[in-house]
């Protein structure tokens, strides 16, 4: 029987990307990063202008680099949500457009649900890209629930599997996502953004208990998180300590490895603060982690030491972060499930959800 290959398709943020999936298996995984750095954040009419110049030539990369055509394709998959809504918008107008023109069914799929199931994913045999991190590949037979924690730019959240397709938001952050609150925290002390990778290679390298910082969202009686504090907190330090005599000097090599150490420290603390209190009211056995701040090797050990419970992540750096293998993995679940819209009609009714929560339909 031939292979089930999803050209699938992801524009929620900053990135275009598309990408060949058949099940588990991925084939390419292409991704045109945009640079933001001057704005230190995503700024959406940019990002949807560079999802315009981008996408096209991506998706042609993706069917090239795994070697499938048109002909091969059973699917279409665009991420519907959540995300920017001018740069979302970019991704399902082309992924419509391509269905329709190649008679292919849609599959309208959850950022988050790609994110929260990446661990899953396998590298094709011939993928020039090493599996260089442990990952699910090898479960024969998920147990469920299972928790996967979703911490990126946009998003930090705390997802119940109960099947694929099933799932229980438990908690959520109310204001800053954790990559969001370490991307500030790294404008200040002047780190280009991302500042994700610096700060975790100069945190390896200071002395976490060197600044203090709070620990947030104690008394709120729900699994919810706030990284906004965190934020205001690293403000008043740093100018407290670059206010000498009035005089402004710039923090030392020394003083930026300790704050990032520390703010470091504090935002994966306040993660796994709430991750042992859910351990004591859910019950699962094994946690998936996903999203960009997955790559951080740092919150990988404090997660495992804070559960004792195994812990898998996506294969490589580029499935952590924003790509569409992902949205084309869970789209392959919904291939086999049937939930795919098949007519032109169908496929126009299609519109960008950009605050598509994954446990509301
Ligand atoms: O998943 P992603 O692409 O985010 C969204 O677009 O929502 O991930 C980007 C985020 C950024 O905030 C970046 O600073 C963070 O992931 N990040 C990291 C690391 N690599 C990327 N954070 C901490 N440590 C890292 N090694
Ligand atoms: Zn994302």
């Amino acid at each position: 029987m031939s292979k089930s290959y999803i050209l699938a398709i992801d524009t929620s943020c900053d990135d275009s990307s598309a990408a060949v999936v058949a099940e588990r298996t991925v084939y390419s995984n292409i991704i045109a990063s945009q640079n933001h750095q001057q704005y230190g954040g995503v700024f959406p009419t940019v990002a949807k202008a560079e999802h315009k110049k981008n996408l096209q030539p991506v998706i042609e990369e993706a069917l090239a680099t795994a070697g499938v055509t048109w002909n091969e394709l059973a699917a279409v998959a665009v991420t519907q949500g959540p995300g920017l809504a001018p740069a979302l918008e970019v991704g399902i107008t082309v992924a419509k457009q391509l269905a329709v023109e190649h008679q292919l069914p849609l599959i309208a799929v959850n950022h988050l649900a790609g994110h929260a199931l990446s661990p899953l994913a396998k590298p094709a045999l011939q993928s020039a890209e090493p599996a260089d991190h442990s990952f699910a590949a090898e479960i024969s037979e998920l147990e469920f629930p299972f928790l996967s924690i979703v911490v990126s730019g946009g998003h930090t959240e705390f997802i119940l599997v109960n099947s694929i397709g099933e799932y229980q938001r438990l908690g959520f952050t109310v204001d800053d996502a954790a990559g969001e609150a370490l991307d500030k925290f790294g404008r200040l002390i002047g780190l280009p953004y991302p500042a994700g990778p610096a700060i975790e290679a100069f945190a390896s390298r200071g002395n976490p208990h060197k600044y203090e910082f709070p620990l947030p969202m104690t008394t709120s009686g729900n699994f919810n998180l706030s990284f906004a504090g965190l934020k205001t907190s690293a403000k008043n330090s740093v100018e407290k300590m670059t206010q000498t005599n009035s005089a402004a000097t710039p923090l030392t090599d020394q003083q930026k490895i300790d704050l990032c150490a520390s703010f470091q420290f504090a935002v994966f603390r306040a993660i796994t603060y709430k991750l042992k209190k859910i351990q004591t009211e859910y019950h699962f056995s094994t946690i998936f982690l996903g999203g960009g701040v997955a790559c951080n090797l740092a919150l990988r050990a404090a997660i495992t030491e804070a559960t004792g419970l195994p812990l898998f992540v996506p294969y490589s750096k580029k499935l952590c972060v924003d790509n569409a293998a992902m949205i084309g993995l869970v789209a392959g679940w919904q291939l086999a499930a049937g939930q795919l819209l098949n007519t032109p009609d169908q496929i126009a009714k299609i519109e960008r959800l950009p605050d598509w929560e994954i446990d509301l339909d």
